[in-house]
């Protein structure tokens, strides 16, 4: 789904900008501080309706003005969509061909993407909340009505946890324990089929990346061997003290292995990046396979960290998703991609085609 066209006002550096991408690859170009991530941020935000970096939507609106406006045109088969976002004070507005949308699902409906930037090692590195919204991310775009059971959940588990804070006893937990059962069991089991849909591919992008065997555990987030009930009930003490449930989809991980070994801890930082990509670039074919669309890639300077090898492993990869690309580099000699991409220039505020 080629993002074809797109206007920033007042996002961030820029005052009104535009640019028209090619439906493969492009290249943004430009200095320290010109705006290179800053083109790709107001992206995402239209594919997302949030920061990628998780920067708070009041540092996004360019210094003295009250909102931003981002519009895009997307290529959807033969049609044509058009996504509209603002954000000021009041909130978010979403418009999708003119009407008005519910917020971010809508949004990542007609422009599904994912971003490799210079923080990826963090999917790797980080804490599991990366990784459950990783996998969460592609369950929203393969399992039909994923998005309506992630809420109910979460709503499960906002009332079982007022009532643990409200000093409920093992029998007024009956109730919310049975609904907050339900629906992690499906949650879980969602997430399972999804892994066994994108392990295969997990784990060749892995080993064709990082050149050794690189393995996924999943993680469900209680005690194996028992049924989350039991796993409540076992709990429940330290469960009222805390006032909050502590086994669930709600921790769930994804544990993992590069050579055997605990990856998370073991391998270098361009190891960590490679294995991050690696799982990027897997649920990427995973989703562009299931929803029959190819996906937009944002690659914020993707040669950070990496040395050259690494950089042309990585290349060959995303290039073989077929996907448009949008990448931002330093300088016109790093060599990103094979071929010439589509190049711009970003300086002083301006967003200009080169040449
Ligand atoms: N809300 C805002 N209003 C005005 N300027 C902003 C705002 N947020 C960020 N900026 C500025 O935008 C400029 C561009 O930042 P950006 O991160 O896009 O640069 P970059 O080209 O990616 O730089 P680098 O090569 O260092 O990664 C910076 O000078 C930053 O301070
Ligand atoms: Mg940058």
């Amino acid at each position: 789904m080629p993002l074809k066209y797109l206007s920033i006002s007042d996002f961030r550096c820029f005052g009104s900008v535009e640019i028209e991408p090619g439906p493969r690859n492009n290249l943004i170009l430009g200095p320290n501080a010109s705006g290179k991530t800053s083109v790709l941020e107001a992206i995402a935000y239209l594919g997302r309706g949030r920061s990628f970096r998780g920067a708070p939507t009041s540092g996004l609106i360019r210094h003295g003005a009250a909102a931003f406006v981002l519009l895009g045109r997307v290529r959807q088969g033969r049609r044509t969509q058009t996504v509209g976002v603002r954000n000021s004070s009041a909130g978010l507005e979403v418009h999708i061909n003119g009407e008005p949308a519910s917020g971010a699902a809508a949004l990542a409906e007609v422009l599904p993407l994912q971003i490799i930037d210079p923080e990826i090692h963090k999917l790797v590195a980080g804490g599991p909340e990366e990784r459950r919204r990783y996998l969460d991310w592609m369950a929203f775009h393969v399992e039909h009505g994923y998005l309506g059971l992630w809420r109910r959940f979460r709503r499960a588990l906002r009332q079982r946890n007022a009532a643990l804070r409200e000093g409920a006893g093992p029998d007024e937990l009956v109730p919310w324990d049975r609904e907050f059962c339900l629906a992690a069991d499906e949650l879980d089991a969602a997430r399972e089929r999804v892994l066994a849909l994108a392990g295969a591919a997990m784990e060749g992008t892995g080993e064709r990346l990082l050149g050794g065997s690189v393995g996924f555990e999943y993680r469900r987030g209680w005690i194996a061997g028992k049924s989350l009930q039991e796993a409540l009930d076992g709990g429940l003490e330290r469960d009222r003290q805390l006032g909050a449930t502590q086994a669930g989809p709600q921790r769930a991980d994804l544990r993992l292995l590069y050579d055997e070994r605990q990856a998370q801890r073991l391998i270098s930082r361009g190891q960590q990046k490679l294995l991050a990509c690696s799982m990027v670039l897997a649920a990427a074919e995973t989703v562009q396979t299931a929803v029959n669309q190819r996906l937009l890639l944002l690659l914020d300077d993707p040669a950070a960290e990496l040395d050259a090898g690494s950089l042309r492993r990585l290349m060959t990869a995303v290039s073989s998703l077929g996907c448009q690309v949008i990448a931002t580099a330093l300088h016109p000699d790093d060599r990103i991609f094979d071929d010439p991409p589509a190049l711009f220039h970003v300086e002083q505020g301006q967003l200009r085609p080169a040449g």
